[in-house]
């Protein structure tokens, strides 16, 4: 039997290994989380992945999907497919330590060249020089004991199931023979036409810190512009559609900042790297400012119109309706209205109040009674799209700042309160 060992079963593990297994392969998914094999064993696992729950519930209760702790069950695996997170501080510095320890762990049950994969996004270089030399300074020798590749995850929580279908699969190695021992084993579980070789595992690293790069100047470059059209009063988020009807442009839309663990911080990687090779990645660097601004921009269009210095916060996600709020704008326009001597409620759909208030907030329970004199929309989650803007107003609330130019200004100024967007 085809077995494939993933180390990482989180949101990005999960989906993986539920797509090997809806392909017939064994999986052993490895993680230091104890309570996860609890949870299965509960029957009480449950995801937000459309299909996710019940396609890995039903291969762990016929025993294609093994879970465990233990890092010698990769043992006999054809395959070590690495989905941890690269985890980064609050000034996005590289913490390198629990990376490179999993390795570290792992390299003692790699053997017979099984090859390592690196689907976690990390910057360009850092497969060849720093993750195979923490596995050789255990005594592994690449070629010999292991191959490793570079495959970053493009997918995105949401629809991953379905994303992984159709998903170009890029595989970089750091040999000819990694890349080619990858392409043969992931052929077990994509489609060959989706996978796409590239030179190098240099190559493979840039693919998706490029792709994230773009994004976030993307988003720089339309946030610009609105400030402008804010000033001549022109409203360009309705624009933005049209423009990109030439056939070249792509630009996306303005908003109240990028929030997420990966846009706002993989552009410091290859930023990091501009560095290293004596270049300097200016148009990214300035981008990550613009970006992160636009929280205080946001309390500068509010300041005009507000007395009681009294905010509400809506959704703390980065993303509607999902439960993550890794490095969420959210985080900024507290601070940033604190500075400025606001109290500051948050209400989010997905989060307790009791998780709000650990990630230190003060939570709000009900958008009706916060007291708040200005809203900030920051997550545009599908409840906040029917809120009873008379009943807001009715609670005092003057001005509301929609973040995400998604709200009915006609509505929520017929209710009596003054609408402010982004480029709007
Ligand atoms: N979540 C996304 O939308 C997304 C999208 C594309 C790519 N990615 C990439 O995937 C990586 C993982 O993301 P995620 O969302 O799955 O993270 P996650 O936090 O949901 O899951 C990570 C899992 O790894 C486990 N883990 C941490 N250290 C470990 C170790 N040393 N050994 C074994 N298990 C360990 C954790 O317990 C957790 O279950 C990210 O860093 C990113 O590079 C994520």
């Amino acid at each position: 039997m085809k077995k494939i060992s993933v180390v990482g079963f989180g949101k990005i593990g999960q989906a993986i290994v539920a797509n090997m297994l809806q392909n017939g392969i064994h999986v052993v998914a490895v993680d230091i989380n104890p309570e996860l094999k609890q949870v299965f064993d509960s029957g009480a696992y449950s995801s937000s992945e459309p299909g996710l729950a019940a396609a890995l519930n039903q291969y762990y209760k016929d025993g294609a999907l093994t879970i465990t702790h233990d890092f010698a069950a990769v043992n006999d695996s054809a395959a070590v497919i690495v989905a941890i997170p690269l985890l980064v501080d609050k000034q996005k510095r590289i913490m390198d330590e629990p990376f490179l320890d999993c390795f570290k762990q792992l390299a003692p049950h790699f053997h017979d060249n099984v090859l390592i994969v690196i689907e976690t996004s990390i910057p360009v270089g850092y497969g060849r020089n720093t993750v195979v030399p923490a596995i050789e300074s255990q005594g592994k020798q690449h070629g010999k004991d292991f191959l490793l590749v570079h495959s970053p995850e493009r997918i995105k929580s949401g629809t991953m199931l379905d994303q992984l279908l159709r998903t170009p699969k890029v595989i970089g190695g750091v040999s000819t023979e990694a890349t080619a021992k990858a392409l043969e084993i992931y052929t077990w579980f994509f489609d060959e036409k989706l996978i796409h070789l590239v030179d190098s595992i240099e190559a493979a690293e840039m693919v998706k810190l490029a792709g994230m790069a773009y994004r976030d100047v993307n988003i720089a470059l339309s946030n610009q512009l609105a400030a402008f059209a804010q000033k001549i009063d022109v409203d360009f988020a309705n624009l933005i559609p049209l423009i990109n009807t030439d056939g070249e442009a792509f630009l996306l839309q303005p908003g109240i900042g990028v929030g997420g663990h990966c846009t706002p911080v993989y552009p410091y990687f290859l930023i990091n790297n501009f560095k290293e090779a004596g270049l300097d990645f200016d148009l990214a660097s300035r981008s990550r400012v613009i970006n992160d601004g636009m929280a205080e921009h946001a309390v500068s269009l509010a300041n005009p119109h507000v007395h009681e210095k009294n905010a509400l916060i809506l959704g703390l996600s980065f993303r509607p309706n999902i439960k993550e709020d890794t490095f969420s704008t959210s985080y900024l326009l507290n601070e940033a209205l604190q500075s400025h001597g606001f109290r500051v409620q948050l209400h989010d759909t997905e989060f307790s109040a009791e998780e709000l208030v650990r990630k230190g907030f003060t939570a709000c329970a009900d958008v009706y009674a916060s007291g708040a004199e200005v809203l900030f929309l920051v997550t545009m989650h599908k409840e906040y799209a029917s809120l009873d803007f008379k009943r807001l107003a009715a609670s005092g609330v003057k001005v509301i700042i929609d973040g995400r130019n998604q709200l009915n200004s006609n509505t929520i100024e017929d209710a009596g309160m003054r609408y402010i967007g982004i480029g709007r």
